[in-house]
């Protein structure tokens, strides 16, 4: 696309984002107490008030100076993606909680966790990850080279000991030959077994000739249906749901509590119970949230601020059709249920922290539909898959004396 077709459709949507259906003023009405309200709503036009980043196609994928890309990196990358051996027994490679065939996700309301544990989240996609300057659902490392340590180490996830999966890595031949290549060393390394990772994740992203909304945008005025054209029209104006989920990833990476409910397992079954406590140990909470608190408190963990109990990274809408079940929990398998809830205004209004941008919207069952229909056409035509990559072999080292 030219810069100047960008220019302009970018121009579009910024105006479609601030203008629609007289949705802006309610907004900032929702943040600000009612005597502001009136000031401002007579102030400025509606259609001048907020723009939000305009919805629109990833931009090339983002790389860091000191891990750059290379198909051989990639490759080898891709291999270690699949290898059990990253991993503390051999039950719990990235693959297993990232399927290509379940969205790069698990397909479970919450992600397995590794043997004799439950995680306590549900899988994110891995797709488009690249493009986040913040990761999980909590968005507590911000890189993908540090995601990768996190998930091969984390004691519910990979639970591998750095060391001896490194020793591993060493012990077959055709790696050492692969990372000498790729990385210079003369014996893989583990950091460089994360690099390598993390370069192929950089390379599982939406392609935009697959996806509709993208063909549409680049001047393919056939690519949306009607349906999804009025859904996008819901999506920035009455729905509201460009406040959030905007921006070519269709997030802004902010963190809000929409009161999602707590999703039951948490109630009933003690190893999902186990990985709770464990979790509020790890992470350091104070002692009457360890023994009391049984919801999942999301950024307050970081940030140890109790404004931020309850608070998620608003994710990405990209490649829905085939990320389901969804929310951090898992507790929605489909569009229909999402947009339900936040036409209901999200969860309870006592939910801590619940933001004031959620409130009931008052849709007809036919926006309801056209909503779902746009939010499908931010994903491909076809899912992202990938046959496992074939795994060398271990080998004795040759012993000298
Ligand atoms: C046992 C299941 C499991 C394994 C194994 C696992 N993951 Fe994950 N992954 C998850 C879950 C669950 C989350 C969300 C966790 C959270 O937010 O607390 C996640 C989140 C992620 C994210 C963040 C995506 C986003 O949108 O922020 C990336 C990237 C990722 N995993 C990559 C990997 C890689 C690379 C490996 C292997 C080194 C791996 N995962 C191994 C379950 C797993
Ligand atoms: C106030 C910010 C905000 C607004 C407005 C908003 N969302 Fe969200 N959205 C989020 C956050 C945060 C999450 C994750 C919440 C969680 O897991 O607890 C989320 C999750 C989702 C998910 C689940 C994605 C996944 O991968 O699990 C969908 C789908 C979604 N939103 C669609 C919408 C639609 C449609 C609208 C408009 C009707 C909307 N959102 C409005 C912040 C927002």
């Amino acid at each position: 696309m030219t810069i100047f077709k960008r220019n302009v459709i970018a121009a579009m949507l910024a105006a479609l984002a601030a203008g629609i259906a007289g949705f802006s003023p309610a907004v900032i009405a929702a943040d600000k107490p009612a005597a502001k309200k009136a000031v401002i709503a007579a102030d400025k036009p509606a259609a001048k008030k907020i723009s939000f980043p305009p919805l629109g196609s990833l931009p090339p994928v983002p790389v860091p100076a000191d891990n750059p890309m290379s198909p051989e990196k990639t490759e080898l990358g891709k291999m270690l993606f699949w290898d059990s051996r990253l991993g503390g027994d051999a039950s719990s490679p990235c693959a297993v909680c990232h399927q290509p065939e379940k969205g790069w996700g698990d397909g479970g309301e919450i992600s397995r966790g590794y043997p004799g544990t439950q995680h306590w989240r549900n899988s994110q996609t891995v797709l488009n990850s690249a493009y986040y300057n913040k990761l999980f659902w909590e968005g507590s490392v911000t890189s993908l080279e540090s995601q990768a340590p996190a998930a091969a180490e984390g004691n519910v996830a990979g639970n591998g000991d750095p060391s001896l999966m490194e020793m591993r890595l060493r012990f077959i031949p055709e790696y050492v030959e692969r990372f000498k290549q790729v990385f210079g060393s003369e014996w893989p390394r583990i950091t460089h077994a994360y690099q390598a990772i993390a370069a192929f994740q950089r390379t599982l992203n939406s392609d935009a000739k697959q996806v509709p909304f993208d063909r549409f945008i680049a001047g393919d005025k056939k690519a949306l249906s009607e349906n999804a054209q009025r859904g996008m029209a819901v999506y920035h104006g009455k729905g509201g749901c460009i406040q959030c989920h905007n921006g070519s990833l269709a997030s802004d990476q902010k963190f809000y509590s929409l009161g999602v409910p707590e999703n039951d397992v948490f109630k009933t079954d003690p190893l999902y119970q186990i990985t709770h406590r464990w979790e509020h140990y790890q992470k350091g909470v104070n002692e009457k949230d360890y023994r009391g608190a049984d919801i999942d408190l999301g950024l307050y963990y970081i940030t140890k601020n109790p404004k931020d109990i309850g608070k998620f990274r608003t994710p990405s809408l990209r490649e829905l059709k085939y990320t389901a079940p969804f929310m951090h929990n898992g507790i929605f398998y489909t569009l229909d249920e999402v947009v339900d809830f936040y036409n209901k205004g999200g969860g309870a209004a006592n939910w801590p922290n619940k933001t004031p941008l959620i409130k009931p919207l008052g849709l007809t069952d036919q926006e309801k539909k056209d909503l779902v229909a746009f939010l499908e056409s931010l994903s491909m035509d076809k899912p992202l898959l990938m046959d496992p990559p074939k795994l060398p072999p271990y080998q004795p080292m040759k012993v000298t004396k």
